[in-house]
């Protein structure tokens, strides 16, 4: 019985590693090599390769709006499925983000949509850096 119960627990356990929402020091991680080249090292839009950008990469600790942190429109963005509100072509896509494992997020409709987890990851990265 002991047994039963030890190998249970620990099944339970690999369940909730494979689905727990990525924390932002991995999206973080993710920030430095594929955004900070234009948005800067803390997201402030000076990134090195901002200077002469035409429209200049977006300030992203002003994401919020009243204190809500818009995931879904700032995932659309991200993933490039949808740029419309967006003035320039400027922002590059990134496939590679969008490989891998998928984790169920809550965009803020209340619903878990199977997110690539570093999507998620910088997600959350991009909501700790709000003010
Ligand atoms: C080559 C430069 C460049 C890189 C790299 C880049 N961006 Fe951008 N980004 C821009 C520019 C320029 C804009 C301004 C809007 C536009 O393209 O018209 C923008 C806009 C955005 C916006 C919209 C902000 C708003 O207020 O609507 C978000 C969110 C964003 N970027 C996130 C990211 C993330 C996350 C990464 C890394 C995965 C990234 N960007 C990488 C140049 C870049």
């Amino acid at each position: 019985m002991i047994r039963f119960l030890s190998l249970s627990l620990g099944l339970v356990m690999v369940a909730c590693t494979q689905v727990s929402m990525p924390e932002a020091p991995e999206g973080a991680q993710l920030y430095t090599e594929n955004c900070s080249q234009c948005h800067g090292p803390s997201g402030k839009g000076d990134g090195p390769w901002a200077n002469d950008m035409s429209p200049a990469p977006s300030d992203l600790t002003q994401l919020s709006v009243d204190g809500d942190f818009p995931r879904a429109r700032v995932l659309s963005i991200i993933d490039g499925y949808d740029r419309t509100g967006l003035p320039g072509q400027a922002m590059p896509k990134f496939g590679d983000l969008l490989e891998g494992d998928t984790i169920p997020l809550d965009v803020g409709d209340g619903v878990l949509t199977p997110t690539p987890r570093p999507l998620a990851a910088l997600l959350a990265y991009l909501e700790s850096i709000q003010p």
